[in-house]
């Protein structure tokens, strides 16, 4: 089987192994050891030196508690948008009472840092600024680097959805000077959903300190007093941490680096076949995902006929979100991925293609 959505992504023998052990007391010294591993590991990753804080969330837990940490109803913030997952920031934060102004581009377009500097000039000051780095929606990276050098120009946070590039791509959190950068366990990291991960830097903590909108469950500071003990202050997800532990310790092995390569070169892979079988990209090349590829889809091509016919070859492929939908279908190649995987996608997808043809229209 070749589960090729954008996650939740294919998990190694190893990681399977480690999610059937035995529970521990989450209160006991085998835990404390446990999660003080993994948050030390993660940091690495996350490229940073900047505290680092475990949820028993998916994804959107994180943005969540990026937003109510350090933020205060009424505060001004500057959401940028390239799709669903940046809209869907810019309404969390609208729901918590912040004064949200977008700044959207157009799907499959990178946001321009030259228009977010514009912004910054002539709409600021903003307490904070919200980005997607990778646009799961639409298979788009910005260029998280140069948004933050014009950010950085300015006393606002940077709060960053690095859900499904931290791991897979490059994204140097303390170098760019990313104030939150935010991950979800079920992307490139090889292991189910489940746990969400918060880097939080000084300057966030400084903000958590002012901050007023309504937290309890996803309180940083008291994640943080409670990690100082080698805890958590509800229950967490034990088994997906006992799953993070292996994989981290097959990515520590690979290395960071050859770990970006190979998703570079599998997704150089995706794109170049696809367009070798006719069909367009949906993202602007140039700026094209190495976690994530969209397809445009043909007229003449059912989409959901196309997704059943490769389901039925097992390869399972992700179609369009919200809006998007019926527009495109989407490749995950991130995680536990190479190119010899990449080519039976492809193979499957150049013969499932003339089933899903529409029949043309006779009069
Ligand atoms: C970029 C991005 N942001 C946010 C999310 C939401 O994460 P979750 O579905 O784990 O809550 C996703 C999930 O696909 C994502 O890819």
């Amino acid at each position: 089987m070749q589960l090729r959505i954008p996650g939740p992504t294919p998990l190694p023998d190893a990681v399977r192994e480690a999610l059937g052990r035995q529970m521990i007391n989450h209160r006991g010294p085998e835990f404390a050891e446990l999660i003080g591993r993994v948050t030390a590991r993660l940091k690495t990753f996350f490229q940073t030196t900047n505290d680092l804080i475990l949820l028993t969330a998916s994804g959107t837990g994180a943005l969540e508690a990026a937003i109510v940490n350090t933020l205060s109803p009424g505060d001004r913030i500057l959401a940028v948008s390239v799709g669903v997952f940046g809209d869907r920031f810019a309404e969390i934060a609208r729901a918590y009472g912040a004064e949200v102004v977008p700044l959207s581009f157009t799907p499959g377009k990178a946001a321009d840092p030259e228009a977010v500097l514009r912004m910054l000039k002539t709409s600021g000051p903003f307490r904070a600024v919200l980005v997607t780095h990778n646009e799961t929606s639409t298979g788009v990276t910005n260029d998280l680097e140069a948004i933050a050098r014009v950010v950085r120009e300015t006393e606002s946070l940077l709060i960053v959805d690095g859900i499904s590039s931290v791991g897979s791509i490059d994204l140097k959190t303390d170098a760019w000077g990313c104030d939150l950068v935010l991950a979800g366990s079920q992307k490139g990291w090889m292991v189910p959903p489940g746990l969400a991960m918060v880097s939080i830097s000084p300057r966030a903590w400084d903000a958590y300190k002012l901050a007023r909108m309504p937290r309890f469950y996803w309180d940083l500071g008291k994640a943080r007093a409670s990690l100082e003990r080698g805890q958590t202050p509800a229950t967490p997800a034990v088994s997906i941490l006992f799953a993070l532990d292996v994989a981290l310790g097959l990515m520590e092995r690979e290395g960071m680096s050859n770990i970006f390569a190979r998703h570079h070169r599998c997704a150089e892979r995706t794109r170049r076949g696809v367009k070798d079988l006719g069909l367009d990209l949906f993202a602007d090349e140039a700026h094209a995902s190495d976690t994530v590829t969209a397809v445009k889809i043909p007229d003449d091509l059912d989409v959901s006929q196309l997704l059943q016919v490769l389901r039925s070859e097992g390869v399972v492929l992700a179609g369009g979100q919200g809006p998007l939908a019926g527009k495109m279908f989407r490749i995950g190649h991130l995680g536990w991925i190479n190119e010899s995987d990449v080519d039976e996608i492809l193979a499957a997808l150049s013969r499932a293609l003339p089933r899903a043809r529409r029949a043309p229209i006779t009069r």
